[in-house]
């Protein structure tokens, strides 16, 4: 899966082409992205590093159709974002794209499974699609902990729930922005681990974003942002896994 010849032969999970992004706020102008240009496989595991305020939450939210570019193209497959309607658009947030972010989100009334399950029916694709809520509890290592509310987890438990909401229904990719940047190193441990075993074992792509060179060091890709633009070329970061793997 991570040789770098395969998965350039493989279909385009996420392509970002020619893209800029300005944020206006009153008369102030932030280049937030400056021609950006990506593309990640499926099957992939990248991760997006780079210093505090570099641009790579507003990617992840491009990525997601979250937020539309100022210029250029978010392809999902085939998809281009914006020749969709917004209807649309939610659709294929919803069904082909699991987030998580550094805060767990997890609504705090319902327990950890039912915060699962209210997303399985979210989507409403019935049972046969994607994971089943107990199942994935289990592929956390939380079944015992199906029934506890997130006020009765800890921090790293809480993550892991909101992983498990992410996949229930087998998106196609899941996006994490910093899904450790809150838990000590113990926890943090856990949930890479966990991802990579999303993406060993049940091919999922993922991209996500860290600042810890360690953390980057769990996927199989790193993409380097400064000032609103990716550092290294496509060819490089292949490059770059294929030293890691001889080494
Ligand atoms: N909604 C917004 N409105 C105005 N400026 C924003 C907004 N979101 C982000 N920015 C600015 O865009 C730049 C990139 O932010 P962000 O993508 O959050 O970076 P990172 O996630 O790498 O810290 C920063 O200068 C930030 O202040
Ligand atoms: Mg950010």
């Amino acid at each position: 899966m991570s040789n770098p010849v395969d998965i350039r032969k493989r279909d385009s999970a996420i392509t970002v082409d020619g893209v800029y992004m300005v944020y206006r706020v009153g008369h102030m102008e932030t280049q937030a992205l400056r021609d950006v240009n990506i593309c990640l496989r499926e099957g992939e595991f990248g991760a997006v590093m780079g210093p505090s305020g570099c641009g790579k939450s507003t990617l992840l939210h491009l990525m997601g159709g979250l937020q539309s570019p100022t210029r250029g193209r978010v392809m999902i497959g085939s998809t281009n974002l914006a020749g969709i309607s917004d209807a649309k658009r939610t659709e294929i947030r919803r069904d082909k794209i699991g987030f998580v972010f550094q805060r767990y989100n997890l609504l705090s009334t319902l327990t950890a499974y039912d915060n699962i399950a209210l997303a399985k029916e979210i989507c409403g694709k019935g049972d046969e699609h994607g994971f089943d809520p107990k199942e994935i509890l289990s592929v956390m290592g939380l079944e015992h902990k199906s029934h506890h509310k997130p006020s009765e987890l800890s921090g790293g438990e809480q993550q892991r729930i909101a992983i498990a909401r992410a996949i229930v229904n087998r998106p196609k990719i899941l996006l994490a922005d910093e899904p450790t940047g809150s838990l000590d190193s113990e926890n943090s441990k856990v949930i890479l681990e966990l991802l990579q075993e999303l993406h060993q074992h049940y091919g999922q792509t993922i991209l996500m974003i860290t600042h810890d060179p360690e953390v980057a060091g769990a996927a199989g890709r790193i993409i380097e942002m400064r000032d609103g633009r990716v550092l290294d070329k496509v060819e490089n970061l292949f490059y770059a896994v294929e030293q890691k793997h001889q080494h």
